[in-house]
């Protein structure tokens, strides 16, 4: 049995997870934290009134003796300490929040490598998230003109999100880089033309109704290509975290996306 605490268990998706560990029979759901719960003990939320699973709001109460793994869906001012007091602690994290610096994304590396202890961060645990940024590194070989849209609810605390930055990052690996369209174009309103990663524009939609969706659009002489994938149900992202979860005790360092452990 691989030992679980989830942080963020109170969140949108630290409940889906948090139900995800309890239904998993692999998985022993040893604690919950969430700085904002104000219950002692997962029994006392109706949904989960048959377990008996301590629910901590400090990271000073948990035992890290007794968990293997740390699933993390809380917010980008928290991703960084959690992760890092994880590996610390020689549990695995099992990172799902967005918004890390790349600073801190090389640090957490150098405390992984120091820990010997596994762990990763997931832009996005959707197996057709993972696709799409694979299908968009491929196609920038040969259309490097692109830019990319991504929409979600509109509680999304980061902007761009990590996918789409991921996507980005992934393109940027394979192209050469180049300053997209007019080079004497101006905003007449600010912000009209969306981010700039490397002469590539991000735009970010947030919309009440949508959950995670991403587009990216390429453009050649004569002809385009859109590559959209959607997650519609949070559900879409657990058999990533099961997988994660799974994999993540035969490592000794930190990944960096999905697509490195399926
Ligand atoms: N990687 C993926 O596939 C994926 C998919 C969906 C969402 N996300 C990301 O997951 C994160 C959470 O999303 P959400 O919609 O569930 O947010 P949410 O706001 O619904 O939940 C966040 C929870 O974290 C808690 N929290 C705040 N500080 C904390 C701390 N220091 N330690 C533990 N818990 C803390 C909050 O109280 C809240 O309950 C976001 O960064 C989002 O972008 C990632």
């Amino acid at each position: 049995m691989i030992k679980v605490l989830v942080a963020g268990f109170k969140g949108r998706m630290g409940n889906t997870t948090t139900k995800m560990v309890i239904q998993n029979t692999d998985f022993e759901l040893t604690g919950v934290y969430d700085p904002n719960a104000t219950e002692k003990n997962i029994n006392e939320i109706l949904e989960f009134k048959n377990m008996d699973i301590p629910v901590y709001t400090k990271t000073s109460e948990i035992n890290t003796e007794n968990t293997d793994v740390w699933i993390d869906f809380t917010s980008p001012s928290s991703v960084y300490e959690n992760a890092k007091f994880a590996l610390m602690n020689k549990i695995s994290p099992v990172i799902g929040t967005t918004g890390l610096t790349s600073e801190q994304v090389d640090n957490l590396k150098k405390i992984a490598i120091e820990k010997t202890t596994g762990g990763l961060i997931a832009p996005n645990f959707g197996i057709s998230a993972v696709l799409l940024m694979q299908f968009a590194q491929h196609a920038a070989k040969y259309l490097p003109d692109v830019e990319i849209i991504e929409m979600h609810h509109d509680n999304k605390l980061d902007a761009p999100s990590g996918t789409a930055l991921n996507t980005a990052k992934m393109i940027a690996e394979v192209r050469k880089q180049k300053i997209q369209g007019n080079p004497e174009e101006k905003e007449s309103l600010l912000g009209a033309r969306g981010a700039d990663y490397e002469g590539m524009r991000i735009h970010s939609v947030r919309l009440p109704g949508y959950v995670a969706h991403e587009q990216v659009l390429f453009g050649g002489k004569g002809e385009a290509l859109t590559i959209r994938q959607d997650s519609f149900d949070r559900i879409s992202f657990m058999s990533g975290v099961e997988v994660a979860v799974k994999k993540i005790g035969a490592y000794n360092e930190l990944l960096i996306g999905l697509e490195n452990l399926l």
